[in-house]
């Protein structure tokens, strides 16, 4: 079974745009749990501009199923996933104002780095996993940074779909292949949909876990969030 990570960063700028509590973040995440998903994503970022820290704090206790907080690892996003003990954490290499990820680990050039970071989370029984691009050689250098799991980056599947699905797959397959070889579980998450998601689900060898946010907060707008959390369900086991 493939888990549904619902990404509620779009629910926090929402309600940073009044300031206030509507929508109540909280009540979101428990709401998607009831719903059908089996992990909530947050990705607190340093300006705070959706998920705040407080947020974090908040959302804790009332996270029942996987919590998984994803970010750019400065000293103080660490110490924010260890204090609240996250389920999982998934590193990414965003720079801070940065619109959203757009980019893959290095793992090259941050080898070191990431070691040691991922070695603090390993100490605190926390999951890691490595956002990457389905670049082979990468994958090839996640086990030498003691990662758990990698998170594969699908914007470029979800770009190349509607055109050729075949092609777009394709190096998504052979990134998933090479992981399962080398012993390290798979999630991935970027622009994933209710169109281009079961093609990938399908396809992909060792699928653990994707995390969505835009697509599925924006398709909630039109089918509510109840009925968008089975269709997403249903997209990951058909
Ligand atoms: N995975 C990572 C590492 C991300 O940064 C994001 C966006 O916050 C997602 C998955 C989810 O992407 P989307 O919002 O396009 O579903």
């Amino acid at each position: 079974m493939i888990h549904l990570s619902v990404n509620i960063n779009k629910i926090a700028t929402l309600r940073n745009a009044r300031g206030g509590n509507v929508p109540d973040v909280q009540k979101f995440a428990i709401d998607c749990e009831r719903y059908g998903a089996q992990g909530i994503t947050v990705h607190p970022r340093p300006d705070q501009r959706h998920i705040t820290f407080l947020d974090v704090e908040l959302l804790r206790p009332v996270v029942k199923t996987e919590f998984n907080i994803e970010g750019y690892p400065t000293e103080q996003f660490i110490a924010l996933v260890i204090k609240n003990k996250a389920d999982q954490v998934t590193l990414v290499p965003d720079k801070p104002g940065q619109l959203t990820s757009d980019h893959g680990w290095d793992i090259k050039t941050h080898l070191v780095e990431l070691k040691r970071i991922i070695a603090i989370f390993k100490n605190a029984r926390i999951r890691t996993s490595l956002f990457v691009d389905p670049d082979p050689e990468m994958i090839q250098l996640a086990p030498e940074t003691g990662t758990d799991r990698i998170e594969l980056y699908t914007e470029s599947y979800a770009r190349l779909y509607p055109e050729n699905r075949e092609l777009a797959i394709e190096p998504y397959i052979k990134a998933a292949e090479k992981a399962v070889a080398l012993g390290l579980g798979i999630n991935a998450g970027h622009d994933l949909c209710l169109d281009n998601l079961n093609y990938f689900a399908k396809n992909i060898p060792g699928l653990l876990e994707v995390s969505i946010g835009h697509a599925l907060i924006s398709e909630a707008l039109y089918y509510g969030i109840e009925n968008t959390i089975q269709l997403y369900n249903r997209q990951l086991k058909g």
